[in-house]
């Protein structure tokens, strides 16, 4: 990986991003994503749903971000809650993978969880990276809460075909690594 993407050394120096992280076979990527954001400079920190962490766990992202990983909003230490303190702080919200579930939290304004409250609490750019499989991606629904988030300025990292973990092929794979962090950097 590091030797992938030289170009992008140190561009992210001085940002802060809340790296969203949801319940797809694809959070695994995720560790690299971290490492991969970190690597460019930037201040990672990353946010989990409860589904996440049967994925992954937050102890190696949390060791590969280098501070601590929220994922519960009845975790959170003093009198601010942390993922409104997040919100505030950061320059980027990049959710990869995206869920289902999270699009759809996201285009209708839902907060059951830390990332959709930090969706409708912070001002800063929002990135999505859906990873799902393919016939969930292109069911209308989807694809209308993607057009709703787009509408609004959020930025899609549209997903890639490929051999999906559902045993499909198809479109539904998260982007490579290579491809977030570049988005990631155009758009801070
Ligand atoms: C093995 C497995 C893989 C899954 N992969 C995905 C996926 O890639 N994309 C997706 O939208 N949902 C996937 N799901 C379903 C989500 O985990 C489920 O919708 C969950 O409620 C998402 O919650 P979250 O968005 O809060 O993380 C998967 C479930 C299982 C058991």
């Amino acid at each position: 990986m590091t030797e992938s993407t030289p170009s992008l050394s140190c561009s992210l120096s001085g940002k802060t991003i809340a790296l969203g992280v949801s319940g797809s076979i694809a959070a695994y990527r995720a560790a690299d994503l971290t490492s991969e954001l970190r690597r460019v400079g930037a201040n990672v920190h990353v946010v989990m749903t409860e589904s996440a962490t049967k994925f992954i766990s937050a102890l190696t992202l949390g060791t590969l971000s280098r501070h601590p990983v929220l994922s519960s909003f009845w975790d959170e230490e003093g009198w601010q809650p942390g993922h409104i303190e997040l919100a505030d702080k950061i320059d980027l919200f990049l959710v990869a993978p995206a869920t289902a579930q999270q699009l759809g939290n996201y285009a209708n304004g839902l907060a059951p969880d830390l990332l959709g409250a930090i969706y409708l609490a912070t001002k800063a750019q929002v990135i999505l990276a859906p990873a799902m499989n393919g016939k969930m991606y292109e069911h209308e629904a989807v694809q209308k809460n993607l057009e709703t988030l787009k509408g609004r300025g959020v930025e899609i990292i549209e997903p890639v075909v490929g051999e999906l973990a559902c045993g499909y092929e198809g479109i539904g794979k998260l982007a490579s690594v290579d491809v977030i962090v570049k988005n990631v950097v155009d758009a801070i």
